[in-house]
């Protein structure tokens, strides 16, 4: 090695530690690996084509027999966990959601078609009324109709959880952001005899705007009950608020919650790493619709770099504190990282 002389006393220098590839893969610390990875697809009725969705370009609908061929894909990229979204039919609407609990239902008929097909695949669904009210709230209206019914909702989610887990699927994700769903569903799960269905909690779900493209991915509208412009602040949290992701946390691991959900991930990082430090729990975190579109938006037009952006978005959250991420990219990134 040549001497180097330095005008200067530094002995001590961090960038000995960045030299190589080789010495800064030795003290990397933090990985990401396609097993902590889970696909959400959306899922569309009848026997199409694939369809787009303007609001997230590179993602589709797939109508079940394309369902199969793309977890294929999945799993070949060594993703090994798919999170279902359905996009149900206009006509399948009214306002109490009445479609969830439909035993031959869309994602009914999906999980069994990827559970005969892939039973080693880990499948997840989401639990919540959204895709199924002509409103678009996540529950049962109140009678005035100002609020959502917090334990008319249960009644229905709790029925919606069993006839999932009753045809195979491996953990029923409740998003709805009700008190008590946690609970509630364990008891019916367990008194269904599905004791091995886990729940993923949706522990801080927060009233985001970036929701925003995955409403056009499931056909979710704003709402002519509540005036146009659906809120759902009564019943997800306030992105002004931290400690309250404690107490959601602290209430879902009491109602035995086998992993805690973090959503949105990017702009919640703090809320990732209070979580992680307060449970022994897995932490989840849901890289939400606008994280994806906002890199893909930027991307098209040249400003960012999508893979490197997409990449770094990723690391962050496992950084924070994230065990397992939720994240349209899933079967991208797994696929260079092979
Ligand atoms: C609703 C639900 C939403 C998402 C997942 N489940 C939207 C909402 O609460 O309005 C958003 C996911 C995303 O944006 O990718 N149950």
């Amino acid at each position: 090695m040549p001497k180097q002389s330095s005008p200067f006393n530094i002995p001590c220098r961090p960038r000995r530690l960045r030299k190589t590839a080789a010495i800064r893969s030795l003290t990397q610390e933090t990985w990401l690996r396609p097993e902590n990875l889970v696909q959400p697809l959306f899922v569309l009725e009848g026997n199409g084509k694939p369809t787009d969705i303007d609001a997230m370009p590179g993602i589709q609908r797939f109508p079940i027999q394309y369902l199969l061929k793309e977890c294929e894909t999945i799993l070949k990229a060594g993703v090994k966990a798919v999170i279902l979204f359905p996009h149900t039919l206009g006509s399948l609407k009214n306002s109490t959601g009445d479609e969830a609990l439909n035993p031959n239902g869309l994602i009914i008929r999906a999980v069994k078609a990827l559970k005969k097909e892939f039973p080693e695949l880990m499948v997840m669904t989401d639990i919540a009324l959204d895709p199924y009210t002509t409103h678009g709230h996540d529950g049962v209206l109140t009678v005035d109709g100002l609020d959502v019914d917090n334990d008319r909702t249960l009644e229905i989610l709790e029925k919606m959880a069993v006839l999932q887990a009753e045809v195979g699927v491996d953990m029923v994700g409740p998003s709805d952001m009700m008190d008590g769903r946690v609970g509630v569903i364990r008891r019916a799960l367990d008194n269904a005899g599905c004791a091995d269905t886990g729940i993923l909690a949706y522990t801080a779900k927060y009233n985001s705007g970036f929701y925003g493209p995955f409403r056009e991915a499931v056909g979710s509208t704003t709402s002519a009950a509540t005036g146009g412009t659906l809120s759902k602040k009564t019943y997800q949290l306030s992105p002004t608020n931290r400690r309250e992701a404690l107490l959601e946390a602290e209430l879902d691991e009491d109602e035995c919650a086998d992993i805690l959900m973090v959503k949105p991930a990017g702009p919640y990082l703090d809320v990732i790493r209070d979580l992680r430090l307060a449970t022994t729990l897995p932490i989840a975190a849901y890289q939400v619709s606008g994280e994806y579109s906002q890199i893909l938006a930027a991307a098209e037009r040249g400003w960012l770099d999508k893979d490197r952006c997409r990449e770094e978005s990723l690391i962050a959250i496992k950084r924070a504190g994230a065990d397992i991420i939720l994240t349209y990219f899933a079967k991208e990134q797994a696929a260079c990282m092979r």
